[in-house]
C-alpha cells in the first residue's frame, strides 16, 4: 500500500514548542474525489500563526486536532486530478496540511497557481514573491497607506515579514526604521539600506532610541509583535498614523497572559488607525500586489531573506527554531 508521511500534533505546546509535541505519521496515500487534486508537497511554509492553531482555542482557522496533521501553508506540484482547471503538473499554493501529498478541491483556502519564472528559486514563491510578499505589501500599502517620503517603522525587520516590509517600503521611497532582536539581525539587514535598525533588546529606553531615528515621528507602524514594543511605538506616532496588524507574535507563547497596553489613549489623542488584517481577506489586490512584487524583485530592489531547510521531517525543528526567535528571513521547507 502506498503510505504519505505526516506530521502530527502528539500534545499541545506549553509555552515554546518542543519535538515532543510532534511525530512523524504514515497515512494511507489519500484518494481524490470529484473536483479534486493530489498535490506532492515541494515547499512548506513554517509561520507564527501555527502556534496559534496548536492550543486549545478560537483563532481565524479552527485549532489542529491531537493525532492530526499541522495546518499550514504549502507550494506543492498536483500529481493527479479530477479538476480539469488543475492540470497534472500544475505547481499550486494554498493551505494545506503538512503531509507531502495532500488532497485538495478547487475551493481551497489561498488556493493560487504558481508560475515559476525561468531561473527563480522554487521556495521564493513561498516568500517574498508569494505569501509573505503578499502579506507585506497589503499590509503596508493597503491597510497601512503608506506613501513615498512617509517615516515607516516595522518590528520584526529581520524576519520573513518585516525583511519584505523593510525592503518594498524603500522601494517606494518612505523613510524606514527596523527593529530587531540582537546584533546577528542587525548585520543581515544592513544590505538593504535601511535609514535606521534598533536593537531593542540592547536599547535601556527603546522609545527614546526610535525617537532619535525618527524625529519627525512614525506615520506607519507595521506591528508584527504587539505587547511592549507596541506600547513604545504608540507615543510615536504622527497625526493621522496608520497602525497594519500584522501579528502578535510576542504573546503567541504565552496566549494566556496578553500584555495590557498602556498607551491606547494615542489612538485618540492622533487620530490614529490601528488594523488588522489577513492577507487573503484582499483577494481583489493581491495580483496587483504581486505584479508589482515581481518588478522589485526583477530590478534588484526586493532580495528575498530566507531560512531554508531541507526535508520534509525537519518541519518541525524548523517550526520550533521560528518560535525561539532566533530565525532570520523567511522560514521555511523544501521537500526533493
Ligand atoms: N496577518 C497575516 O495575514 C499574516 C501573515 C503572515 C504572518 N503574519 C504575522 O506576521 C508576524 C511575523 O511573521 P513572520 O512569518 O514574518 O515571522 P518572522 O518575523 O520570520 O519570525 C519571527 C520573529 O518575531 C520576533 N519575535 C518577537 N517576539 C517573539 C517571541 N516572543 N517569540 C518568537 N519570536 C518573536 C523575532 O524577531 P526579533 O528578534 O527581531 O524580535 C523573530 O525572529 C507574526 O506575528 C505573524 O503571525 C500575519
Amino acid at each position: 500500500m502506498q503510505t504519505v508521511r505526516q506530521i502530527v500534533l502528539k500534545r499541545r505546546p506549553t509555552g515554546v514548542p518542543v519535538p515532543e509535541d510532534f511525530s512523524l505519521a504514515q497515512a494511507p496515500m489519500p484518494e481524490i474525489g470529484p473536483g479534486e487534486m493530489l498535490v506532492k508537497m515541494r515547499v512548506g511554509s513554517v509561520d507564527p500563526a501555527i502556534r496559534g492553531f496548536l492550543d486549545d482555542r478560537p483563532s481565524y482557522l479552527p485549532p489542529v486536532a491531537i493525532g492530526a496533521p499541522i495546518a499550514g501553508m504549502s507550494l506543492g506540484e498536483v500529481v493527479a486530478s479530477n479538476n480539469p482547471d488543475w492540470l497534472v503538473g500544475t505547481l499550486l499554493r494554498a493551505f494545506a496540511t503538512w503531509s507531502d501529498h495532500y488532497v485538495i478541491s478547487g475551493d481551497a483556502l489561498g488556493l493560487e497557481q504558481v508560475n515559476q519564472a525561468p531561473g527563480v528559486p522554487l521556495p521564493h514563491y513561498m516568500g517574498a514573491l508569494g505569501p509573505v510578499g503578499l502579506t507585506a505589501w497589503v499590509g503596508l500599502f493597503e491597510v497601512g497607506q503608506a506613501k513615498p517620503g512617509e517615516t515607516v517603522l516595522v518590528s520584526a525587520a529581520a524576519g520573513a515579514t518585516g525583511s519584505t516590509v523593510a525592503q518594498i517600503a524603500k522601494a517606494r521611497g518612505c523613510k524606514v526604521i527596523g527593529l530587531v532582536g540582537g546584533p546577528a539581525k542587525v548585520a543581515a539587514l544592513a544590505r538593504f539600506g535601511l535609514d535606521a535598525t534598533i536593537d531593542y533588546r540592547a536599547e535601556p529606553d527603546l522609545a527614546a532610541a526610535i525617537a532619535a531615528a525618527a524625529p519627525g515621528g512614525i506615520d506607519v507602524y507595521f506591528d508584527n509583535v504587539g505587547a511592549e514594543t507596541l506600547d513604545a511605538v504608540l507615543p510615536l506616532m504622527n497625526l493621522h498614523g496608520r497602525i497594519p496588524v500584522c501579528g502578535m507574535i510576542a504573546q503567541y507563547n504565552d496566549a494566556d497572559n496578553p500584555y495590557g497596553l498602556r498607551n491606547v489613549w494615542q489612538l485618540v489623542v492622533n487620530r490614529i488607525r490601528m488594523q488588522g488584517f489577513i492577507t487573503y481577506d484582499h483577494m481583489e489586490v493581491l495580483s496587483r500586489a504581486q505584479a508589482e512584487l515581481d518588478g522589485w524583485y526583477a530590478n534588484g530592489s526586493l532580495r528575498p531573506l530566507e531560512n531554508l531547510r531541507a526535508g520534509f521531517e525537519r518541519l518541525p525543528e524548523a517550526f520550533i527554531e521560528l518560535m525561539q526567535g532566533t530565525t532570520i528571513g523567511k522560514t521555511m521547507v523544501e521537500v526533493a
